[in-house]
């Protein structure tokens, strides 16, 4: 049998090769497939890339401020991430002045550089499996006895490790909990900036190109780790100093080819590969449209003011961005989990797990039973904290419904009031009430409208007309506190916050009399009566369930090699520079050019400008070393790795382990990647290492940067 199965593979090679990646895979670095690895063409071992004893790539890949990712790329711990992971960052050590976000930042040394108090940078020193420790014991305990001897064992696993000030252990479950994972990390807190091109290029295309392929964005900013003179993570000082690496990725400028091997190496946040069909059938059908809908409404109204009045498009700009970037990624998901026929794959897929072994066939039955019954409120889940979210005199009053909470329990000393004061200025910065006033009649209309009765409060139906909210919204929102237009003490939340909650008990007075928290406070405790604590309910119930599931997938699909899902820990997924052919006559190329940009560009617009420098160099094509066989300098190129967000600003490396690309995207058609990863849409976006190098070499002329690097030609 055995014998069988090997000259089996060798026959269907090419077949066979692309294996292990049918499904995607983020694979945890202590665990690589070296062997196909290898076969793809990899050229390095998995020690090189992880090795928790020498010097190996790993050291050179971080966790840049707790979401994106980052790499070392000199000796002085210069640092590459993307734009739009630096964003906030470049926007905060911008003035009108010096506006850093429109005409880019670059220190001239290291003098120059700009600290970011706040920032952390997070190394992975080990990685240890702990799976025997943590479940030790739970064999007979029911579900929630089990749960706390877990919690148990991983506070006891972590007394285990003998830490250094600036170092922590973090357990992280795997496969629904069927594996424990302790991560060793360490944290730098001195980050300073060191360059980022102008918006024009580190965002080129915003919001229209998101998620789009083919794409022209230089989505790349530098940064620099500093440490104490004696290497060691330390708060921000003058006196500190560039931190040396254990390791730093050699940047190539090779040209690249369709099929090179390629792998990226980051911290991927969240995927539901393994999910039984009825699961997908309901986020396809149900949750995703819903939040899609939401955000088309809220999208809609906030670009009508935008487009037309500078300083909202200014005020908005981010949040605007962020919502758009979610909503964009739920239609693409949506369509892709379609046509990748996600659904009928899992069915099939489940019958052959049930023929092979028929003990699964109660466990999907049940997960069945309690996705279905689960359905109606993880829809209403969806469009609740939804409609909160984007409506935003919404998430105001859920703030100051839970000031009222705590300060009727008598739990608001003066540390909790100070966080909500910080949290809701940072709202009110951003925030027009006037036109938030219509994003939220139109929301309260739509869930008036869309919701089922069930969830409904008492009365709602009067929110069913969005011309009739306006008025109602409009008329409260003026005299409210919540929405920083109404008075209290002589000063609105947007004057002096201070001010209003000087006096505890006339705030609290005043909001029980505001008709928007009324509103609000219905809202809410319907919901939490009708939906949350069912849900949860039921959730509970599928975790132990889903559980199960991925231990009966595993044991009885022998082929497949299992990873598991994303959760903001280590990973190297790996695969090949690819083109792709998404649609019926539509064939994408795996590389853009400078020419593509100019083919973009819209002089003055706020997304497709091209900087005058730029079209310079371009008119001039002076390209020096970075231009490839086509004469022109490559762009943005597209592979087959299996990518999600949080792998922003992840290094893409080539078989030698040299840094070949910075991944900061998907190609929309295979953003269903996260719960059904098809290798025939599924591409991840990388800026291509040539053209980050041309820009910070002839575009900014930071010649310093380039000859710190270790450059492969
Ligand atoms: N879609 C990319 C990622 O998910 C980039 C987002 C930032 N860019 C933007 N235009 N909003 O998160
Ligand atoms: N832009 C995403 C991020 O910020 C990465 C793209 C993706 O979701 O694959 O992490």
């Amino acid at each position: 049998m055995k014998r069988k199965h090997i000259l089996l593979s060798a026959v269907l090679f090419p077949a066979v090769m692309a294996f292990a990646q049918q499904y995607g895979g983020m694979w945890i670095p202590t665990e690589l497939n070296e062997k196909e690895m290898k076969d793809l063409g990899m050229k390095i071992s998995a020690k090189q890339i992880f090795d928790p004893s020498k010097p190996s790539i790993k050291d050179a890949v971080v966790q840049f401020n707790g979401g994106c990712t980052a790499e070392i790329i000199s000796p002085q711990g210069l640092l590459l991430t993307n734009h739009h992971c630096g964003f906030g960052q470049i926007q905060q050590h911008s003035t009108v002045k010096n506006d850093y976000l429109s005409d880019g930042f670059w220190a001239k040394d290291m003098n120059g550089e700009l600290p970011n108090p706040g920032v952390t940078v997070d190394f992975i020193a080990d990685i240890k499996e702990v799976t025997a420790q943590v479940l030790a014991g739970t064999q007979n305990l029911d579900d929630k006895a089990s749960q706390e001897l877990i919690d148990k064992n991983i506070e006891a696993v972590k007394a285990t490790f003998k830490l250094d000030p600036w170092q922590k252990v973090v357990v992280k479950p795997m496969y629904y909990g069927n594996k424990y994972y302790a991560y060793l990390i360490e944290t730098y807190k001195d980050i300073r900036l060191v360059g980022a091109p102008p918006q024009s290029i580190g965002k080129f295309g915003s919001d229209t190109d998101n998620w789009v392929w083919p794409r022209h964005t230089g989505d790349f900013s530098m940064f620099r780790i500093y440490a104490d003179k004696d290497n060691k993570p330390a708060e921000y000082s003058k006196d500190n100093i560039p931190y040396k690496p254990k390791y730093f990725l050699p940047v190539s400028i090779k040209d690249k080819q369709e099929n090179d091997f390629t792998f990226v190496f980051g911290f991927p946040g969240r995927t539901t590969e393994y999910l039984p069909a009825i699961a997908v059938e309901k986020v396809m059908n149900e949750t995703d449209p819903t939040m899609i809908a939401v955000r088309e409404v809220a999208l809609k109204t906030l670009d009508e003011k935008m487009r037309t009045d500078a300083e909202t498009h200014l005020k908005y700009a981010a949040k605007y961005a962020s919502v758009a970037n979610y909503w964009k990624k739920w239609i693409g998901e949506v369509e892709g989990l379609k046509k990748s026929d996600a659904v009928g794959k899992k069915k099939a897929y489940e019958q052959m797990l049930i023929t092979k072994n028929p003990k699964i066939k109660p466990t999907l039955e049940e997960l069945n039973r309690l996705y279905t019954e689960q359905a109606r409120f993880t829809l209403n889940k969806a469009f609740y904290s939804e409609t909160v979210r984007n409506a935003e005199t919404l998430t105001l009053a859920n703030y100051f419904y839970n000031y009222l909470q705590a300060a009727e329990a008598g739990k608001m000393d003066a540390k909790t009031a100070d966080n909500f004061k910080s949290r809701l200025a940072g709202i009110y910065q951003n925030y027009d009430g006037e036109l938030d006033a219509k994003v939220t009649a139109k929301l309260l209309a739509l869930y008036a409208n869309k919701t089922q009765q069930q969830f409904l409060p008492a009365g709602f139906d009067q929110y069913k007309n969005e011309n009739t909210n306006l008025s109602t919204i409009e008329k409260w929102s003026k005299n409210s506190v919540i929405t920083g237009r109404g008075t209290l003490n002589g000063a609105t939340t947007n004057s002096d916050i201070d001010k209003v909650f000087a006096d505890q008990n006339a705030l609290v007075k005043n909001l029980k009399s505001d008709p928007l928290m009324k509103l609000f406070t219905d809202f809410r405790q319907t919901y939490m009566k009708t939906t949350d604590a069912q849900f949860t309910d039921y959730q509970n119930q599928i975790d132990v369930l889903q559980k199960k599931y991925m231990a009966q997938q595993m044991e009885t699909d022998k082929d497949r090699v299992f990873f598991p899902d994303a959760n903001s820990t280590l990973r190297v997924t790996y695969g090949k520079v690819k083109g792709s052919e998404p649609r019926d006559a539509v064939s994408y190329g795996y590389q853009t050019h400078v020419a593509g940009i100019m083919e973009k560009y819209v002089p003055g617009d706020y997304e497709f400008d091209v900087p005058k420098k730029l079209i310079q160099l371009y008119n001039t094509k002076d390209y020096g070393i970075y231009k490839d066989k086509t004469g022109d300098v490559p762009v943005n190129f597209t592979a087959t790795n299996h990518t999600t967000g949080g792998n922003s600003g992840s290094p893409a490396l080539d078989a030698n382990g040299n840094l070949i690309g910075l991944n900061f995207d998907r190609q929309w058609e295979g953003t269903m990647s996260d719960i059904n990863f098809d290798p025939r849409f599924s591409r991840n976006i990388m800026v291509d290492t040539k053209y980050i190098l041309f820009i910070i070499d002839k575009y900014a002329d930071a010649k310093w940067l380039i000859k710190e690097m270790k450059i492969v030609k």
